[in-house]
């Protein structure tokens, strides 16, 4: 199957056609993804807590990005892959802005970028795409700045908060952002921006009205197990497999029933014998 395109992600919105989105980090997860048709694949900093074990997305750097999502664009060439700019990555102004979304596309093969922020990163995002880079947005409960959101919280449970979201989603689209990741805000406030919007709304805990979804595949897997948010529907249980694997694996080492005779490569008895002449004659043996 081809890439999908920015105009299949527009029709598809039209046409009310839900898109499946998902997070990968390395190539093996990212073949299955694109084995089973995933639509878009998000090389999230969300790594930071997943694969690196840090407690929060803000150490993880451009360069640890660069590797990961090069290794997704291997794994799934033939899927729309999004990089995620890491924090301090764009913040600072629009000359790093579109030099590390650059890099992004360049270096690591992606086919956009997606950046935290709403009105504060307009001129940021008009910049990228100034420069020929697609943008998706991310609003709500970003993240990189949970910390000015008194953590981990909701966002637009509030009408002031609410109008907020929509003024940053207007002003996201304006910009020129080809579409929009909502995280962490109620259904009917997503309902609203995703008929507001002309551009694609796509969600992350923000219920079932906007135009598909997005799950970060170590949640979805049961593989993350350090926290589990509300929103998350978890569709297997990986990390409970891996731990009976691992502890049988460990059994079979100890009690010698690993490895079997199926498992060593063998060498023809002639050539044994030859060895085990030539060693003794040596002396090695
Ligand atoms: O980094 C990521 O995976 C993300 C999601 C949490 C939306 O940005």
């Amino acid at each position: 199957m081809s890439k999908k395109t920015i105009m299949d992600f527009r029709n598809m919105k039209s046409r009310g056609e839900n898109l499946v989105y998902l997070t990968a980090y390395d190539a093996q997860i990212a073949r299955l993804q694109e084995e089973i048709g995933v639509d878009m694949i998000l090389v999230g900093d969300s790594v930071g807590n997943t694969l690196l074990g840090y407690d929060s997305t803000l150490p993880v750097t451009m360069d640890e990005m660069i590797v990961f999502t090069s290794a997704v664009r291997r794994g799934a060439p033939d899927t729309f892959v999004i990089g995620d700019m890491p924090f301090m990555s764009y913040q600072t102004d629009d000359r790093d802005a579109v030099a590390n979304a650059g890099r992004l596309i360049k270096q690591a093969g992606a086919d956009a970028i997606k950046l935290e922020g709403g009105r504060r990163v307009a001129s940021q995002v008009e910049a990228i795409v100034e420069a020929g880079i697609l943008v998706q947005g991310h609003i709500g409960l970003t993240p990189q700045s949970a910390g000015q959101f008194g953590g981990w919280r909701a966002q637009g449970r509030t009408a002031e908060t609410a109008l907020g979201i929509l003024k940053d989603a207007l002003a996201l689209q304006e910009a020129g952002a080809f579409s929009i990741l909502v995280e962490g805000v109620p259904n009917q406030v997503t309902r609203v921006l995703s008929e507001r919007c002309e551009i694609p709304i796509y969600g992350i805990g923000a219920g079932r009205e906007c135009d598909g979804q997005l799950l970060i595949v170590y949640d979805m897997l049961g593989l993350f197990e350090l926290f589990e948010p509300r929103f998350v529907k978890r569709y297997g249980e990986l990390a409970d497999d891996i731990r009976e694997m691992l502890s049988e694996y460990a059994q079979e080492v100890r009690d010698g029933s690993f490895p079997e005779d199926k498992h060593d490569y063998g060498i023809p008895s002639e050539e044994l014998d030859k060895f085990v002449a030539q060693a003794e004659s040596e002396g090695l043996v």
